[in-house]
Parts: structure tokens; sequence; C-alpha cells
């Protein structure tokens, strides 16, 4: 486990830039694991301007998202599929083929998740995996109490996160109850990741996460156990 301590954004955003580029340099076909919130932002901006600077390039690159929404179709403006697009996709050369989220509005939402693991075995696993945390350890939209075992799924946000993400959706607009997620074996799955947290209201989650003891009340624990994982934190945001 390596734990990179930054003291300002950019200098995070920056650090995980230059992991993901030498990613996709060293293997212009990898398959990348994406996140979504406020945190991977500045991230986004650098892959973009060095996609714009001729440096990397999306056009072979497979991406996953850990999770949606559900309730939520693709063009909703609160749907993840519509901030990957706006914060990324739309800005680089990535072929919309190779992008995944899940589908929220499938029509059987079970078959959804199931298929969802396959379609990431099918694409030869997750090269490198980009992880947010939420306040309560949660990863993806891994609630406490997650079995450590599980795969793509849905779950019931807490009352924690659904406070936490109500910022993003319109006011007025309802906040979903349920969302898929991939897995926590989906994400340990991964043959690499890089979890990012900043501003003192991750602050305890570190602390937690840094003690390394595994309990599925912190779901985030389990990081602590992959053999490839690198934090990249800090700041008082
Ligand atoms: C949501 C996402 C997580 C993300 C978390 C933190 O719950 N499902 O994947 O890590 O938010 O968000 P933020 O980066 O905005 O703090």
């Amino acid at each position: 486990m390596k734990w990179i301590e930054v003291t300002t954004y950019e200098e995070m955003s920056r650090i995980a830039a230059e992991l993901f580029s030498k990613q996709m340099k060293a293997n212009p076909k990898s398959v990348l694991g994406l996140a979504t919130g406020g945190t991977p932002v500045g991230l986004y901006e650098v892959l973009v301007e060095e996609v714009k600077a001729g440096d990397i390039s999306f056009k072979d690159i497979t991406t996953f998202n850990l999770d949606e929404y559900v309730g939520l179709a693709k063009n909703s403006p609160a749907s993840y599929w519509t901030y990957m697009h706006e914060t990324l996709f739309n800005h680089v050369d990535i072929n919309e083929d190779n992008v995944h989220l899940p589908n929220g509005v499938a029509t059987d939402l079970e078959a959804e998740c199931e298929n969802y693991d396959k379609r990431i075995a099918a694409a030869g696993g997750i090269d490198l995996q980009l992880l947010g945390i939420g306040v309560n350890g949660h990863i993806g939209f891994n609630e406490p109490g997650t079995s450590f075992d599980s795969l793509t799924h849905v779950v019931e946000l807490t009352e924690s996160t659904r406070t936490e993400n109500a910022i993003y959706f319109e006011e007025g607009a309802e906040m979903p109850t349920h969302a898929v997620t991939m897995g926590i074996q989906s994400i340990m799955n991964a043959k690499e990741i890089v979890l990012l947290a900043f501003g003192e209201r991750k602050l305890e989650a570190m602390e937690q996460l840094k003690t390394g003891k595994l309990s599925e009340d912190f779901p985030a624990s389990q990081l602590t156990t992959h053999d490839n994982i690198t934090i990249i934190y800090g700041g008082t945001k």
C-alpha cells in the first residue's frame, strides 16, 4: 500500500493523472475503472488537457464506471452517465462502444448486475481502477455492511450518502433511493487501484483506513489487502 500525502487538490489531481497517463501509454488498449463525485474532476481535467496536447489517447481505451443510480435514465442531468460525458468523454477521443456504465433503468436489474461483471471479465479485467471514498468509508456505492465478497449488485443508499450527494441534484428533483454498484470483490479484482481523497471531511475516513483494521462496517478497509494500491490524499478543503 502506497500513501502519498499532498497539500493541494491540484497536486493530487496531477499525481493521479500521471498514473493514468503512464498506464495508457504503456498499454493503449487499457481497461480503466472510473469513478464519479467531486474528487476526480481535477484528474479528468488534466487527462482532457493531455489528450488535447496529443500526449495520450482514449481511442482504444475501454472504461467501466463503478456505479449508477437506479431509476435515472442516461440523459438525466444527475445520472453518472451524464457526469462522465460532460466531465470526460465528450472532450476526448473515446469510442462510445467502449464506454460502460451500469444501466440504472434496466428492466431486469439482477441480470444487468450479473452481466456487468461478465462484461468486465470479457474485456480482460480492469487494469487501473480509480476510487473516491464516501465519508462513511463507502467505495462505489458499497455502503457499510456490504460483504467483502460482493459482486455488482443493487444497493439501498444510506441517509448519509443521500444527504452528501443531494448537492448534485437540481432543487426539487427526487434523490434516488437505490443504485447499482460494482461490488467490493469486483473492485478488488482490478490489477491496480488508485484512491483519491481530499479535504477535511475525508480525514476521519483516512485515519480509519490507516489503522488497517478490516471491517465490513468500513467498506474501504478491504482495500488494505490489495497488493497494488496507491492512496493520494490530503488537504483541509
Ligand atoms: C459517490 C460515489 C462514490 C464517490 C463518493 C464521494 O457516493 N458513488 O464513488 O467516491 O460519492 O464523492 P465526492 O468525491 O464528491 O466526495
